[in-house]
């Protein structure tokens, strides 16, 4: 590794505290961080050290302004018990796209890769194995600097947290497309991993969950009929055999599993279509019995397969299978367990820190 990482080990690890058989979602995590510091112009002092709270100013201006941007990404093991990270480059240039929206520093992306490399060698023994799980991993930027004002921050921090999670049981959501909330509008922020995009999505979301929904469909700002994406998933609809998702327009995230499926289906021999839906055309092509499958894609949760869309009164009927979806599902989680051969290239291998 050519970046001059510092590490801290903890002197006692937490991780047999974890019931790999029971794992709490997003409250568990693993016993260190990776931390880099902006100043001047630079990122200095890359370390790996005991994870612990960090004492903030109350005038950061992350706090005030919303310079705040994250990541989201997993390691697995392979057969062998050897950790991998997927796509991980993919996740480096992204939060750079990120931080150019946002006004924030760019960060190396060989150090992103590294730092991540890493934290997941000295945390490999907190990498559940069993199918399905993994080990999220939490790339995140914020602007530290105490000052009350509206500019760009001078001082960053940048840093890598690692939680474990259990194997997600995919059940077919329902989406409740909003015609009245937005997430995103040309030129607004709908495309970085921005904070401030995920604080604006959690009212629209509970008034969804009252209504019985699982998430919301988010349409266009303008006319509230071209389809965006799902709360954390980017959107796909199986018509007539062909599939189409939302095409990438700067309002919605360019999603790894999204680029990844586009890749898998097209080598299953899909013809997969990038365009503008609108939600008229997904119920005509149900009413016409030509919907057959739709499904999110995300980090999180893999593919969840959508059985209907609430629209006004109506309810869109998706579908109560989703063969396909499910077939791409297991061709994934086979590449990132190692259990096909890599083909397209995706996988980086860690080799395991002793500790
Ligand atoms: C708004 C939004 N869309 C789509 C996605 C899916 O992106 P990815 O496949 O990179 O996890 C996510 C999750 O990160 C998200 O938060």
């Amino acid at each position: 590794m050519k970046n001059n990482i510092t590490v801290t080990k903890t002197e006692k690890s937490k991780v047999s505290e974890l019931d790999f058989n029971n794992i709490p979602l997003g409250t568990t995590f693993t016993d260190h961080m990776f931390i880099c510091d902006y100043e001047n112009g630079q990122w200095i002092n890359p370390r790996i050290e005991p994870l612990k709270p960090i004492a903030t100013h109350p005038a950061a201006m992350a706090l005030h302004y919303g310079q705040a941007i994250f990541e989201g990404m997993k390691a697995t093991v392979d057969k062998e018990g050897n950790p991998m990270l997927f796509r991980a480059n993919k996740n480096a240039a992204r939060l750079n796209t990120s931080a150019d929206r946002m006004g924030m520093p760019n960060f190396p992306e060989d150090l992103f890769v590294d730092g991540l490399k890493q934290l997941v060698a000295i945390e490999h023994s907190w990498i559940p194995p069993k199918d399905g799980s993994a080990l999220y991993l939490r790339p995140f930027m914020y602007a530290d600097e105490p000052f009350i004002g509206m500019r760009a921050a001078t001082h960053y921090k940048f840093i890598i947290m690692a939680s474990p999670a259990g194997p997600f049981f995919s059940k077919r959501i329902k989406l409740w497309a909003e015609k009245h909330y937005i997430r995103a509008a040309h030129g607004g922020t709908g495309e970085a991993k921005a904070a401030g995009n995920y604080a604006a999505a959690i009212r629209p979301t509970e008034l969804a969950k009252a209504k019985g929904y699982d998430q919301v469909l988010w349409l266009d700002a303008v006319e509230h009929k071209y389809i965006q994406e799902v709360g954390t998933m980017n959107i796909f609809f199986k018509i007539d055999g062909a599939f189409v998702t939302p095409k990438r327009d700067g309002s919605i995230l360019d999603g790894i599993t999204r680029m990844s499926v586009i890749a898998v289906l097209r080598d299953k021999g899909y013809d997969v279509v990038e365009r503008a839906i609108t939600i008229n055309e997904i119920k005509e092509a149900a009413n016409k019995g030509l919907l057959e499958e739709a499904f999110g894609t995300g980090t999180a949760v893999g593919i969840a397969y959508i059985q209907e869309i609430g629209v006004n009164e109506e309810t869109i009927h998706v579908s109560d299978e989703s063969p396909v979806g499910l077939e791409v599902n297991n061709t994934l989680n086979a590449i990132k367990t190692g259990k096909v051969v890599d083909k397209f290239n995706w996988m980086t291998k860690i080799e395991k820190e002793l500790v």
